[in-house]
């Protein structure tokens, strides 16, 4: 059979996709009840290349395969052959010759598409310049958990058409609800990805317009890694794309908000909303670990 690879959501169809989420959520309440010992991946490697930062995703990796019996090895450029130019062909051959599965944080996506065409294993994407569907994963079971299913739902992501933008979209597809996406002038989204999503997806200029009736309401940093130079011309781009109250004024009652994280309070989003009562971002942190759990028992199957 043929190896199946996380490089987007897409990788999915909605079946799997739907499956894979009320498997975290189950995964999450027997961890929590405490009482069974589930080894699915006893004597298993994870191997994760990171070539950006992380926290959650290091983590929740790493906790995750511990949790299932196996072992996680962290990988940075910093001292791999990676990072001295070794090809990603070679790399993914020999490191998929050894671990059972593959986790990468990187750059251009096209590189882990390479990587991927080149190993045994399944390879998960960790999050590229594009996408980030491990997140998504995890906002949706977050939703799911606190307000039930998402299809037919109206979501709106204000900020930078960038990785978790792209994913939302994707997700709009596989998940069946209706993305408004708000964003300055030269900051949209990627029209080919948008393309394919047309009867889900609208993209818009005014965040107040945008999150108007929405079910969710999502932001993510303006400057993500590796566009620290351009954080100064974003900061004033996107000077009128915050998330604050008289953005979530206009949401419906009982929206939610989610960010990703790491967020920059003043910035992206006020301190009263991220910390307030709409919030759902420690839980979507922590489902993270779970979501990921799901997918990994998944992909290992
Ligand atoms: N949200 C997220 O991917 O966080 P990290 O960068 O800390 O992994
Ligand atoms: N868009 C952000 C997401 C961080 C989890 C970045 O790529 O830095």
């Amino acid at each position: 059979m043929a190896v199946r690879h996380f490089l987007t959501l897409l990788d999915l169809d909605p079946l799997e996709a739907q499956a894979l989420i009320d498997r975290a959520i189950h995964l999450k309440r027997q961890h929590k009840i405490g009482d069974v010992i589930y080894e699915p991946l006893k004597n298993k490697v994870l191997g994760m290349v990171f070539e950006k930062s992380s926290t959650r995703t290091r983590v929740s990796f790493e906790t995750g395969m511990a949790h299932f019996g196996g072992q996680a090895i962290f990988l940075s450029p910093r001292d791999t052959q990676l990072g001295r130019g070794e090809p990603i062909e070679d790399s993914a051959r020999v490191l998929s010759r050894m671990v059972d599965i593959i986790m990468i944080r990187t750059f251009e996506h096209e590189k882990i598409e390479r990587f991927a065409e080149y190993s045994q294993v399944p390879v998960i994407n960790a999050l590229t310049d594009s996408y980030h569907p491990c997140q998504l994963l995890a906002d949706i079971q977050t939703y799911v958990e606190h307000r039930g299913s998402i299809a037919g739902k109206t979501v709106t992501y204000i900020g930078d058409g960038n990785n978790m933008c792209h994913s939302y979209i994707n997700a709009a597809r596989l998940f069946d609800f209706k993305l408004r996406v708000a964003c300055p002038q030269g900051y949209a989204p990627d029209a080919e990805i948008v393309a394919p999503a047309a009867d889900r997806v609208e993209v818009l200029r005014d965040p107040l317009t945008a999150s108007e009736g929405a079910d969710l309401v999502v932001t993510d940093v303006w400057a993500s890694m590796g566009q620290e130079d351009e954080s100064a011309g974003r900061a004033r781009a996107f000077d009128n794309y915050q998330v604050n109250a008289e953005v979530m004024a206009q949401a419906n009652d009982d929206a939610l908000f989610m960010h990703c994280l790491p967020a920059h309070r003043g910035e992206e989003v006020t301190a009263d909303v991220i910390d307030g009562p709409q919030s759902v971002v420690w839980d979507e942190a922590e489902n993270r670990l779970h979501a990921q759990k799901a997918l990994l028992e998944f992909l290992m199957r």
